[in-house]
């Protein structure tokens, strides 16, 4: 799927639908963290006329996501709860570059593939759902996720040679099947 070298643990739908609302409180947070990557990336990388038209599309986009789920859980009688953390995105951005210009390549392509991971938990979801509504809407999202992925490897290959992009992304999404491997399987989006 996407550039992922592995699935998901198939414990881990298992584990998301017996505490459904706690999945959807962190997907909240995921959302609101992701429009947060965008207005990072366009706020280092001003000069880049490509990343600032993208990332201002990306940010209402993912703002918008956070809006609907906002709104799922004022229908289920819900107050978001606290942020959580997200171990999986902490772990692999341990490993972006710290000198530019490898770190701006490696942020694109770190978001990227938290876009495809994503974009596969919400595809997991939709397809187990029970709930009509909610199976729409997390396949509506899933598809979203996976146009975020190809928009920062687009531009990740707007900026560095595609040969470079490939080899790095091939390096990334190794580190990232072995995140994913030995996760604990608990109810959040990247559990
Ligand atoms: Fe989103
Ligand atoms: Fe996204």
């Amino acid at each position: 799927m996407l550039c992922l070298k592995n699935k998901s643990n198939a414990e881990w739908i298992k584990v998301a639908l017996e505490n459904l609302p706690l999945v959807i409180m962190d997907h909240a947070h995921c959302e609101k963290k992701a429009a947060g990557t965008g207005i990072s990336l366009l706020s280092t990388y001003y000069d880049k006329k490509e990343i600032s038209f993208s990332m201002s599309d990306l940010v209402e986009e993912e703002i918008g996501h956070y809006r609907s789920v906002i709104k799922i859980l004022e229908k289920m009688g819900l107050t978001l709860g606290r942020d959580e953390g997200d171990e999986y995105a902490k772990k692999l951005l341990s490993f972006v570059n710290k000198n530019e210009p490898e770190r701006m390549l490696d942020r694109l392509l770190t978001a990227g593939i938290i876009e495809a991971r994503s974009c596969e938990r919400l595809q997991i979801l939709a397809e187990n759902i029970n709930d009509q509504e909610l199976r729409k809407f997390y396949k509506e999202l899933s598809d979203s996720e996976a146009g975020h992925y190809v928009t920062f490897v687009r531009l990740a290959k707007t900026y560095f040679d595609e040969n470079v992009v490939k080899k790095r992304l091939d390096e990334l999404t190794e580190i990232e099947a072995e995140i994913i491997k030995n996760l604990q399987n608990k109810p959040l989006m990247h559990g």
